[in-house]
């Protein structure tokens, strides 16, 4: 009996960059939460597939997938509770999403936001891989039977088409994944330090990255517009709100709550505003820096901890694949 008792988690991040504190609030809070619920059978992985549904560099996969594993690790994923693997590693993932498509329409997936933010980001490549993305993403997650999928609120129109498929499986085939539910935390949406829509690694100016230095992070801080500081009421939507949102993330709600009188008084002075939040955001991340420098030195004990991953994730990966060939009439 695979299927323990257990509840499965499966989360991942594509290998695209650095990982900032959008991710780490929106995701890896809730990632490190429930690899400690002893409930939950825990998976992580890199996404590396799902990176090149959009143009990438062949030469830096590889470097930019290990700097997300030592993130992880760094930031609080503990390889002796969760399962850390690589997707690529795992040829089910992919296997399973072509069995997947088949009960997908094209014009659904079309309708995707996330699908249309990125083709008006690379109008050149509208890509086949691109549009199945939602798919794949559907076969990271029934692949593992996976019930939680801490992700940040963007994801959720993913999650909707990875229910949606779990659901018809289930109808046409008899298969018994469960739906997944987004496991959400605190801090799921972190806005960009440019004002507008969400943090986000592709959108240059828009995040801080876990391993930024308090000199670089005061210069990302300093370029987020602002406004005179003082009005009649305290914006709720827009740069300020944005900043407000980051102080009560970094620094509580009390002084946020002291930044909303002094809007409505004396006036905000943005310089110590952002002055005391850069320090306190760097607060938060010199942990996570010195635990990754530590990591950087022990290339083999990370080597090891994704094939360990990779091998708890085969097994169940492979049962889940020779389960869905047989329900759907290839063996
Ligand atoms: N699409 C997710 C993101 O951009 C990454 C991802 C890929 C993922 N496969 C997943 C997240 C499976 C959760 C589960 O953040």
């Amino acid at each position: 009996m695979l299927k323990n008792n257990k509840k499965r988690v499966l989360s991942g991040m594509r290998a695209t960059g650095r990982l900032h504190i959008g991710n780490y609030l929106g995701a890896i809070k809730g990632m490190i939460e429930l690899q400690e619920n002893k409930q939950y059978e825990v998976f992580y992985m890199i996404a590396d597939v799902h990176t090149i549904t959009t143009p990438y560099d062949k030469d830096s996969l590889v470097q930019k997938r290990e700097n997300v594993i030592l993130d992880y690790l760094a930031a609080g994923l503990n390889p002796s509770k969760a399962s850390i693997f690589i997707q690529s590693e795992i040829s089910e993932h992919v296997e399973l999403s072509y069995y997947l498509s088949s009960v997908v329409t094209v014009a659904r997936m079309l309708h995707l936001p996330t699908y249309k933010d990125k083709i008006k980001q690379y109008p050149e490549n509208a890509t086949m891989a691109l549009l199945n993305y939602p798919v794949l993403m559907a076969s990271d997650i029934l692949l593992y039977k996976a019930d939680q999928v801490p992700v940040g609120i963007d994801q959720e129109p993913h999650l909707e088409v990875a229910r949606e498929i779990a659901r018809k499986m289930n109808d046409y085939y008899g298969t018994d994944f469960p739906e997944p539910t987004r496991f959400a935390t605190k801090g799921g949406y972190i806005p960009s330090l440019l004002g507008e829509g969400k943090m986000s690694k592709t959108v240059e100016g828009s995040y801080i990255n876990l391993t930024d230095n308090l000199d670089t992070i005061l210069n990302k801080l300093a370029k987020a517009p602002t406004d005179s500081g003082k009005g009649f009421g305290v914006p709720n939507s827009g740069p300020v709100a944005n900043l407000l949102q980051l102080v009560s993330l970094f620094e509580g709600d009390e002084k946020k709550k002291y930044y909303e009188q002094e809007y409505l008084s004396l006036g905000i002075k943005y310089t110590e505003l952002k002055h005391d939040l850069a320090t306190a955001i760097y607060l938060a991340l010199e942990p996570i820096q010195d635990k990754r420098k530590d990591l950087e030195s022990k290339k083999n004990y990370v080597q090891s901890v994704v094939e360990e991953g990779a091998r708890k994730a085969r097994i169940i990966a492979g049962h889940t694949v020779f389960e869905v060939k047989e329900k759907m009439g290839f063996i």
